[in-house]
């Protein structure tokens, strides 16, 4: 009687503490951990289950702290290869709805992947001052194809949102990997550029002297120097800006990440305001997966905007992800002439990434 009483109990500490420690597989079946097939969070809290890879980094804190806060969110996995049993100690103590656990180093990154609605990509190394997103290649590269080989393996049906730079690559590589895997639906894939819109509606907000939440910039292209195109003609509320403003503001926009990167001097690029706005952006893929009407954000995504395979513009999100592509709308010259020069751009950066997922 008393042994029966002592094994409750040490399963239902084994169970408490199944967050900080992923169980081993024995446990696992005692805890009834979370299983592949069932996808959708079921029980108390209803919601959703989303992974962050990459969750102990100067991105991957504060944006899972804000997504334990978002009440969409019912399991919360951090993946990272380092540090997460801290990360995920300090931010389970929040009490919010989200269940977290936390997963650390490559052994362990089937079992934070397995089951999830909503994968968040914030792994690899950020930019120095002097350095381009380009440069990152490399390193970022093969961290996203190891990250998008185990989603194709165990959340295929997962939204995946990709942030690790150079984002104009790294959604072609991701789309690579799940071609290969047969898994690819490119509605599911999708790029989060919605910093460089952030960043718009906060800049055009200072000039217009308006509360940037009520500004709107939608912002095309991809996500890289010249291949940001703020498309000032399309601001709501309508408005008119002289030319210098124009240049003003688009050199301000397309330049942003570099404005961080040097007022950090060597600590690393925009940590804050990405894990900001990536929380935007995730949680308006979450209301699209709940089947909200009329969820519009600017995403990097495989499109026909464009000759160009992958092409950022506004986007409708769902319950299938991407559902619906929107058109760019009318451009002045101005723009017209910013688009040639992205698209030049964004054709060498998708062919690197290709290519690179095919070596
Ligand atoms: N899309 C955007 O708008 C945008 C904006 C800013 C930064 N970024 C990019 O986001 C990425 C992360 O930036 P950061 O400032 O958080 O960097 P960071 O170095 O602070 O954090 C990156 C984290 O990734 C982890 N990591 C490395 N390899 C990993 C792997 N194989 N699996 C899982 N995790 C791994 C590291 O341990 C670290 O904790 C960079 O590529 C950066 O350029 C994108």
């Amino acid at each position: 009687m008393e042994q029966g009483a002592d094994s409750a109990a040490a399963r239902r500490m084994a169970r408490v503490a199944s967050h900080l420690r992923p169980p081993t597989s024995q446990e696992e079946e005692e805890v009834a951990i979370l299983k592949g097939s069932n996808c959708r969070a079921k029980g108390a809290a209803p919601g959703f289950k989303v992974a962050v890879l990459g969750a102990s980094g100067g991105i991957g804190q504060p944006l899972s702290l804000l997504m334990k806060m978002n009440p969409l969110v019912s399991v919360l996995h951090l993946y990272d290869v380092v540090n997460t049993p801290g990360v995920t100690a300090d931010i389970s103590h929040m009490n919010t709805g989200a269940v977290v656990r936390g997963f650390l180093g490559q052994p362990q990154l089937e079992s934070a992947l397995t089951g999830m609605d909503l994968v968040i990509i914030p792994a690899g190394i950020p930019r120095k001052p002097g350095m381009t997103r380009d440069d990152l290649f490399n390193i970022n590269a093969g961290i996203v194809r190891t990250l998008c080989g185990g989603i194709a393996k165990c959340c295929p049906n997962a939204i995946v949102n990709v942030i690790s730079n150079p984002v104009n690559s790294t959604v072609p590589i991701a789309a690579e990997v799940f071609k290969k895997a047969g898994t690819y639906d490119p509605k599911r894939l999708l790029g989060v550029t919605t910093l460089d819109v952030v960043r718009a509606n906060t800049f055009v907000g200072e000039v217009l002297g308006l509360d940037p939440r009520d500004v709107n910039v939608p912002v095309v292209g991809g996500h890289a120097g010249v291949t940001i195109l703020p498309l000032l003609s399309q601001v709501n509320p309508p408005c008119s800006f002289t030319s210098e403003e124009i240049s003003y503001l688009t050199s301000r926009i397309q330049n942003g990440g570099t404005e961080v990167v040097e007022a950090k001097a060597g600590a690393g690029s925009a940590t804050l305001s990405m894990a900001y706005a990536a929380a935007r952006f995730a949680d308006a893929c979450l209301r699209g997966l709940r089947g909200d009407a009329g969820i519009v954000e600017c995403s990097y995504i495989a499109s026909q905007v464009t000759e160009l395979a992958f092409f950022a513009s506004k986007v409708r999100l769902g319950r299938a992800g991407v559902e619906e592509v929107l058109p760019l709308g009318p451009l002045n010259e101005f723009e017209r002439a910013g688009l040639e020069k992205a698209k030049g751009e964004l054709a060498e950066s998708i062919r690197k990434g290709v290519a690179f997922a095919n070596k």
